[in-house]
């Protein structure tokens, strides 16, 4: 997850083949979701204010003529292409051709245009050039937005205030973590468990620990439906109010609760009681985060990728809760950093935690990589 944060050149992964429009179309329109802030279960309250409306969420109130756009096109694809393969080879951050992808997908959030061609008068010829266009951000905003990209090396889903992760398109903002593609396979193989075992549907909490943005709680409320019930902690305060925001728009707040606290902690009544245990949580070691990429080690949060020294002390602490929480027959799935963390957790949670769980097994992501350890409470 946090070591391959380019991995996928489109902007809509393999399982959302609908372009944007279609997307936006089963969400709750902008005036819904930003008064959303309803409780959340939590020791402190968290503030509507901290949450940054992503840019095409944002209303079209601004106006610039075609040319003032053409002119921030060929300034901004110039930019991009003086990077060259700078960043890859320094940190194997993105290259140019990614870059000018990022620059069509910024355009197409910030203008209003043809839904099915948000961009194209920009290829219109210069008797349209005065024509004006509606905008969800001031020229002047957009220019600033770009030298953050490339200057500060800010990541792209923090410029536009989302991430195209599965079928869900969800809010990011500094302070929460980017969810990444690889994650995404922890949905499906919870699709794929509850379609073999109604029960694991019907009967009892799935719970998500460290759920940033909220995209595995998210993802796995839909497929359990009304009857489900998934409870999601985070200890970041801005990640648990951008969770909360997400599952507002997908209109999951019946299904999905979201509660800000420590792992376990804030889940006292479930004791034995939970089906399904997700959690990708932090397990960088402490020493690789400084030879990460610059988007990730200057901007994401250290929170969210330090798993202390060998990067297994959240991992851990989280197999020895799921003994407890878990009800017999329930099932846990842990993200890790690869084949070296999975294998020794497999061993730890056959040999030292002998008689707890059966069926444990390390799973591999898209790449190959022993990515995932499964398996079910005894
Ligand atoms: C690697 S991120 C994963 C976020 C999200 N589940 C995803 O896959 O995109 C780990 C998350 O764990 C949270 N976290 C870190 N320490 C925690 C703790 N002690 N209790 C609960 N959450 C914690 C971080 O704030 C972060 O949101």
């Amino acid at each position: 997850m946090i070591l391959n944060f380019f991995p996928c050149l489109i902007r809509y992964s393999i399982f959302t083949p609908l372009p944007l429009f279609f997307k936006h179309q089963n969400l709750l329109p902008l005036s819904c979701s930003i008064n959303f802030i309803k409780p959340i279960s939590s020791s402190s309250s968290i503030s509507a204010k901290t949450i940054q409306v992503p840019l095409f969420l944002k209303p079209p109130i601004y106006s610039t003529t075609i040319l003032e756009l053409k002119k921030f096109q060929n300034w901004a694809k110039s930019l991009s292409l003086s990077i060259g393969l700078k960043f890859l080879n320094l940190d194997n951050g993105p290259e140019s051709n990614l870059l000018c992808r990022e620059l069509n997908w910024l355009l197409e959030d910030v203008v209003e245009g043809e839904e099915d061609n948000p961009t194209g008068f920009l290829t219109l010829g210069c008797s349209e050039n005065e024509r004006l266009v509606r905008m969800r951000v001031e020229m002047e905003e957009l220019y600033d937005l770009w030298k953050q990209r490339i200057e500060e090396r800010r990541p792209f889903q923090y410029i536009v205030g989302c991430e195209h992760w599965r079928d869900l398109v969800l809010s990011v903002q500094e302070g929460v973590l980017i969810p990444r593609p690889e994650t995404e396979l922890i949905v499906d193989m919870v699709e794929e468990l509850i379609l073999k075992d109604k029960e694991m549907k019907q009967q009892g909490v799935w719970v998500d620990l460290g759920t940033g943005s909220g995209a595995l709680a998210i993802g796995i409320g839909r497929l359990l439906g009304n009857e489900g019930r998934v409870i999601a902690t985070d200890l970041s305060p801005i990640a648990a109010s951008v969770a909360a925001f997400n599952v507002q728009r997908y209109n999951l707040q019946d299904v999905v609760e979201i509660r800000m606290g420590s792992w376990f902690e804030p889940l006292d009544e479930f004791k034995g009681k939970i089906v399904g245990l997700v959690s990708n949580p932090p397990y960088i070691p402490s020493g690789d985060i400084a030879g990460l990429q610059a988007e990730v080690v200057r901007h994401e949060p250290k929170l969210a990728l330090d798993g202390g020294a060998d990067g297994l002390d959240d991992l851990l602490n989280i197999c020895k809760g799921a003994a407890s929480f878990l009800k017999p027959g329930g099932f846990f799935i842990f993200e890790t950093n690869g084949a070296k963390q999975s294998k020794y957790l497999v061993n730890f949670l056959n040999i030292q935690m002998e008689g707890s769980f059966q069926y444990v097994n390390s799973v591999s992501d898209f790449a190959g990589i022993h990515r995932f350890v499964t398996g079910f409470r005894k």
